[in-house]
């Protein structure tokens, strides 16, 4: 047994992407036409698997944002702001989120993976309990893994399996972290966090919420689906990303709590990697300032992602639980999502392919995600070829 050989399941993974046409993680973007459609082998695509909710990624004004930082200071900032320093850019943006979220505190981070590790492993240490939506992506589960707390993953949305757990942890509860997403990312469902908020504070535990896919796309003001269930000021923290509404690359958290500021001392993602361009700083500021001034943005997208849902369930697809800008068709096996999703790039749409065991269920799912920028004719374009499949 060598040191490489634990690569061969890898390898049988790609062939087997390969043998079904084309594997979907070799997609190139030979040229980028808009927020929703781009040149793949030479053919024009619809993205229908972008998460780009708002279409902010050709805003003129983002782009004359990021442009004139590029101008002023520069391509990058060349290392983390413990060692570098800060750009003025960073704190604005971190009291314009704090203010955003009506929280004392915010901190900006490089990715929204960092972010979760960030926060999670910096939050929680040996003793600690972490319970943990079974559903919750990824960032989530390895910044919970880095920490030394337990951790306790309980059934997606599962209240009283939630309840349960919390109460076997006794005297512990008050040490307890629930670790839940906004909307989740596979299904497009929500969690139930008037409930869960409810628990949360019977038991004496904390609550971090990832709105990463529902910022700028729930609740009167974008905030999130925190503020469309009315609990936003009951959250402990909340975390979330600069790659999908906000078209730009970057995460965040943001807090009630003062102690958030003492992060920056401790947590090890935020300390030992590059922060955030120049650039990315000043699109995503300008993003936000977008999202917070043109909720029409907002009803595009929901107005897209209702015919989106309404036309593919018609058509007789089983979809995720509820109506929302992620819409996920259900496949009957592995072969016949690969089989899908090739035949669709063909056909000039790009949606993500969700394959186990990265999926509520262990099911496969063509993954479509909805943009306020999308034509109508795009969207009947989208539920046109699903119909052909
Ligand atoms: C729920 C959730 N959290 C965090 C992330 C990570 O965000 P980023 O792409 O900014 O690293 C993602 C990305 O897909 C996500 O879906």
């Amino acid at each position: 047994m060598s040191l490489l050989d634990k690569f061969s399941a890898a390898q049988q993974l790609k062939s087997g992407l390969e043998n079904a046409g084309k594997d979907p993680t070799s997609v190139v973007f030979e040229a980028i036409n808009s927020a929703t459609e781009a040149v793949v082998e030479g053919r024009t695509t619809i993205l229908a698997g972008t998460n780009n909710y708002l279409g902010l990624t050709f805003n003129p004004e983002c782009i004359a944002a990021g442009v004139a930082a590029l101008e002023s200071q520069g391509t990058g900032t060349t290392g983390s702001r413990m060692a570098n320093g800060s750009y003025t850019a960073h704190g604005a943006l971190e009291a314009e989120l704090a203010d955003f979220f009506q929280c004392s505190n915010a901190m900006v981070f490089s990715t929204g993976y960092t972010a979760n590790l960030g926060v999670l492993s910096a939050l929680l240490g040996k003793g600690d309990a972490v319970l943990l939506d079974s559903d919750a992506h990824a960032s989530l589960y390895d910044g919970c893994r880095m920490s030394e707390a337990d951790i306790y993953r309980f059934r997606h949305n599962d209240m009283q399996g939630l309840e349960r757990r919390l109460a076997r942890l006794e005297d512990r509860a008050g040490r307890c972290l629930i670790v839940v997403e906004g909307m989740y990312s596979v299904l497009g469902d929500k969690a139930p966090l008037a409930e869960i908020v409810e628990i949360k504070e019977r038991f004496g535990a904390r609550l971090l919420v990832d709105e990463a896919h529902s910022l700028g796309v729930f609740g009167e003001c974008g905030r999130g689906v925190a503020e469309a269930q009315g609990v936003l000021d009951k959250v402990d923290f909340i975390v979330g990303t600069f790659s999908k509404s906000l078209g730009a690359m970057g995460g965040f958290c943001a807090s009630k709590h003062d102690v958030l500021a003492l992060f920056r001392y401790v947590s090890r993602p935020f300390m030992f990697t590059a922060s955030p361009s120049p650039a990315v700083m000043a699109t995503t500021r300008e993003a936000l300032h977008q999202l917070r001034t043109r909720p029409e943005l907002r009803d595009s997208l929901w107005s897209n992602a209702r015919r989106l849902y309404e036309g593919l369930q018609s058509l007789g697809f089983e979809l995720g639980p509820e109506i929302s800008p992620v819409v996920a068709v259900r496949c009957q096996s592995r072969e016949s999502a690969l089989a899908n999703w090739n035949q669709l790039l063909q056909a000039g749409v790009y949606v993500n392919m969700m394959l186990p065991p990265a999926t509520p269920g262990g099911a496969s799912f063509l993954r479509c995600s909805i943009s306020a920028a999308h034509t109508a004719e795009q969207i009947s374009t989208i539920i046109e070829k699903f119909a052909d499949l």
